[in-house]
């Protein structure tokens, strides 16, 4: 069966390690949203990953394929594909002709949106130009992989786009739109990558009745429409776009994977938020550090309520939870498993001055005692009875299996259930 690796967080669960772990069984991966505002780490051996647009199947050798739902930055899709080709022997990628791409402009606009904001409501974006990139897509100004075909077309497109974004770029001091400059660069761009271009119908026809893993980005609470807006992405992280964003008309398992803790990068609610010695320590041994943009991830104790709201807004079917050894040195645990109430159902995830307005009590959590260090990591039989008592916990509240349990960055760290 096809499946889907999907955050149910803020990002940075550790899709990446985990589509690298279980890519094995499958013939194509699947990216359908986002952009290189993504950062996935994988680590096999001495040699360590870092992709943004290219989904994490590449390391094994496996086809992969960036769905029309993904907005493309030209010159960092090139940088990034030329990296992998050093290390991977001849990459298969496979590119949507009905991507979008992410110009100068955009990256331009993103700063600008961010700068006009009060400190406090900034959303602080990865300043890719995500945002703007999907505003075009919507707006229906978007230059598409398609379009680079044509010189005429291109540079058609470029002269209502600059008539509408040069008035605005200029009343900020920033340099208006250089259509004879970006023409020649996404020409240059297209004679280099044309051969991984292909129409969605073809994909479709080589990929009928194979096997394909999905991998999300980002996580389903920086969703467009279910996550804590404006904190949030620019694109539907959910599963139900799956189908949209990689146009496979095709059925797939969720697996929903989470932190045995919460983090989030950049601004936004975050109820169950350490900002005490415990959510520093976490931090440092969990090494939460952007991979994109290099800030430092808040850290919290893992989140029950917006977990279970995650699980039924993606139809997760399995659960994988990764990072449970960052934990091991505390003495005690928490899990947030209410939000002043048990009555979740009243919360709405969408509107972000009410989860910021929150302010958890003790009886929202339950605490579990240290489980220590642990040595044999093959089987769920032989943990520490506290990490087993913590995990059946999560299980019963969610009522989902937790099939997978990552315990360390490597691919030999991983429990299959
Ligand atoms: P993604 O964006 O969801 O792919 O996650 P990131 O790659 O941004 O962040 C996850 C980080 O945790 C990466 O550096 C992984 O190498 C690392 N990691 C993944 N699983 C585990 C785990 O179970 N334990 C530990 N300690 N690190 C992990
Ligand atoms: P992965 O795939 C964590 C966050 C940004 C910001 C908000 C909007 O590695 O889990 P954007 O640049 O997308 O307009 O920024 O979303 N964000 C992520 N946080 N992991 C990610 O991806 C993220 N991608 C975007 O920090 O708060
Ligand atoms: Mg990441």
């Amino acid at each position: 069966m096809n499946k889907a690796v999907i955050g149910l967080q803020w990002g940075d669960e550790g899709k990446g390690k985990i589509v690298d772990f279980i890519s094995e069984d499958f013939d194509l991966v699947v990216r359908y949203q986002g952009g290189n505002n993504a950062g996935h780490t994988v680590i096999v051996d001495d040699d360590t990953y870092k992709l943004n647009l290219i989904p994490s199947g590449v390391i094994r050798g496996k086809k992969c394929f960036l769905g029309q739902g993904v907005v493309l930055d030209p010159n960092h899709f090139y940088t990034e594909y030329n990296q992998i080709r050093k290390k991977i022997d001849d990459p298969k990628i496979y590119l949507s002709s009905n991507i979008s791409l992410i110009l100068e402009y955009h990256k331009q606009l993103d700063i600008i949106n961010e700068s006009i904001l009060n400190s406090e409501k900034k959303i602080g974006t990865t300043s890719k130009g995500i945002g703007p990139a999907y505003q075009d897509k919507v707006g229906r100004k978007s230059i598409k992989l398609y379009d680079l075909k044509s010189r005429n077309r291109i540079e058609e497109k470029l002269y209502s786009i600059k008539k509408f974004y040069d008035p605005i770029l200029d009343s900020f001091n920033e340099s208006k739109i250089n259509v004879d400059q970006t023409v020649s660069d996404l020409l240059n761009f297209y004679d280099s990558v044309k051969e991984l271009i292909v129409d969605n119908s073809l994909i479709k026809k080589e990929f009928k009745n194979k096997k394909i893993l999905f991998e999300g980005a980002q996580g389903a609470l920086l969703d467009l429409d279910h996550g804590s807006y404006p904190y949030v992405t620019s694109s539907n992280t959910v599963s139900s776009n799956i189908v949209i964003g990689s146009a496979l008309q095709v059925e797939y398992i969720t697996v929903g994977i989470f932190k045995a803790y919460s983090t989030r990068v950049g601004n936004g609610p975050f109820p169950s938020e350490l900002f005490d010695d415990i959510g520093n320590y976490i931090a440092e041994k969990g090494l939460e550090i952007g991979t994109v943009t290099k800030r430092k991830r808040r850290c919290g104790w893992l989140d029950l309520v917006s977990l279970k709201y995650s699980c039924e807004i993606n139809r997760v079917k399995e659960l994988c939870m990764t990072k449970a050894d960052v934990l091991n040195d505390l003495s005690e645990i928490k899990l947030c498993k209410s939000y002043n109430s048990n009555k979740y159902e009243n919360i709405n995830f969408s509107e972000s001055d009410i989860l910021e307005s929150l302010s958890l009590v003790d009886s929202d959590f339950e605490v579990f005692q240290s489980w220590g260090n642990f040595n044999d990591l093959n089987k769920f039989e032989t943990l520490p009875d506290n990490l087993k008592k913590y995990i059946t916990y999560i299980e019963d509240y969610l009522n989902i299996p937790i099939k997978i349990i990552s315990l360390g960055p490597e691919r030999n760290q991983t429990i299959i259930r």
